[in-house]
């Protein structure tokens, strides 16, 4: 990999194997977290600044591993990043193609990474980047992104786990299109809007994903020029512009983060509130929480979770928004196996993302799955042991569970939380949790 010693060290630094989190459950929390901006934001406007010829100020960037990938990507594009705090100064004035060898790797640590491949095409007609691979919650396809792009215009030859694009129009520019995705699907309705942004003509995107970080990419690229209508519903209408600017752009609060702090303050039913975070993202996730004996209070920005001793056991789907968010799934579970009674949780997003349950029945739950649907018994008590996580919603539910244990939980898989969650432990040791990371 092409990386400067500086984040090679933060790399190697957050990505070890070798660290891990001690936890002594039991403890209530108490006070107020911040709610950092959101990863699946932050790492897609990233990819987006490929778009423009500008300097473009992101603020509210999580600090985690997989924003320093992201940079290092931009980086070996030509681009220059200056980082500081939380936010990034993206100056793509000067970008060229990445050559194929030295991205390999970081292409493949990010799967996030192929969603350069709608600004490249749209940027210099052709892209050359490794498939991303399937991954451990499930085979994640790229047959709409794929798909939807070859009606705008693209040709793809797959050689040698490469992807090779290129726009096949008589000036190389992509072409408008109507587009019908199959399925509803977060990347690809990303990759779509940021091609079509700079397409000839108009694109419209019917079955479009919901997500709101699908209205954060495109308000930011609606401030750099570009002219999307819809987002957020179903149907999406971008009328290509010829270029893009640059602009200061804020990223939203991480939803996920945010419900994953919920849930810790209900595992351990304790008061907690939230700051910088955005409750209307939220709204699912708090009335199953609500279901189960929380209570809450909001204003601008803030919210105050105040859970039952008892929590009731609730019945959850996971779907696309604003649905029960898949990327909760996990922190969920962990909270249903301490809950009085018997929940199902059906996953319908993802085919393999049930990992945490025998980490979390090694602890004491009482988990069964049969055709990705969880039968949760409620158990009064979990019990600390040493736990693997194998994804980052998994990692961060086991450490959950470790909250409510008793006795010390030894959780390890911090490469993979810290991918997506800044100061994980800290934040909670700031609550009162006895929480360490080694
Ligand atoms: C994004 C999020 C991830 C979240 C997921 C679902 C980012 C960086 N990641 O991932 O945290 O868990 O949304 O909310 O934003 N599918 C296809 N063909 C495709 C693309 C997707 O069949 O070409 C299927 C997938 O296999 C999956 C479903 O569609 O079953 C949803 O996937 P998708 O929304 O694309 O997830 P990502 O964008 O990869």
């Amino acid at each position: 990999m092409n990386i400067n010693n500086s984040t090679a060290n933060i790399l190697k630094n957050v990505m070890s194997h070798n660290n891990y989190l001690e936890i002594e459950g039991g403890e209530i929390l108490k006070g107020n977290i911040k709610i950092n901006g959101a990863k699946n934001s932050a790492l897609v406007l990233m990819a987006a600044s490929i778009l423009s010829r500008g300097q473009i100020n992101l603020f509210n960037v999580p600090r985690i591993s997989d924003v320093l990938v992201m940079s290092e990507i931009l980086t070996a594009m030509g681009i220059n990043i200056k980082s500081s705090s939380n936010q990034l100064k993206i100056n793509t004035y000067e970008i060229s193609l990445p050559s194929q060898d030295v991205f390999f790797d970081l292409f493949n640590a990010l799967r996030v990474s192929f969603f350069c491949i709608g600004p490249l095409l749209a940027r210099f007609g052709k892209a050359k980047i490794p498939l991303p691979g399937g991954c451990l919650i499930g085979s994640r396809p790229i047959d709409e992104h794929i798909n939807s792009l070859k009606q705008l215009g693209v040709i793809f030859e797959f050689k040698n786990n490469y992807l090779s694009a290129e726009v096949n129009t008589p000036n190389k520019r992509l072409l408008g299109a109507t587009i019908n995705f199959k399925c509803k699907s977060v990347g690809a309705t990303e990759t779509l809007i940021m091609a079509a942004s700079l397409a000839k003509g108009t694109t419209i995107l019917n079955n479009a994903a919901q997500e709101p970080e699908i209205i954060d990419l495109a308000n930011m690229l609606n401030l750099m020029g570009a002219q999307i209508k819809g987002a957020g519903s179903e149907c999406i209408t971008i009328k290509g512009v010829e270029s893009l600017k640059g602009c200061n752009y804020t990223v939203i609060p991480d939803r996920i983060e945010a419900g994953t702090f919920l849930i810790a303050a209900a595992i351990t039913r304790s008061e907690i509130s939230l700051s910088q975070c955005e409750p209307n993202h939220l709204q699912t996730v708090i009335k199953k929480l609500e279901l189960c004996g929380c209570k809450f209070e909001y204003s601008k920005q803030f919210l105050r979770i105040i859970p039952n001793k008892i929590l009731k056991s609730v019945d959850i789907n996971t779907s696309p928004y604003p649905g029960f968010p898949t990327d909760l799934q996990a922190p969920f579970m962990a909270l249903m196996a301490t809950a009085d009674g018997t929940s199902k949780i059906k996953e319908t997003v993802f085919e393999n993302r049930m990992h945490h349950v025998k980490e979390l029945n090694s602890m004491g739950a009482n988990i069964t799955v049969k055709d990705n649907v969880a039968t949760v018994v409620g158990v009064k008590y979990l019990r600390g042991r040493v736990v693997l996580g194998t994804d980052l919603r998994a990692t961060a539910a086991l450490a959950l569970a470790g909250l409510y244990a008793n006795g010390k939980t030894i959780v390890r898989g911090l490469e993979y939380l810290e991918r997506g969650y800044e100061a994980f432990s800290k934040k909670l040791g700031e609550l009162g949790a006895k929480i360490l990371k080694k």
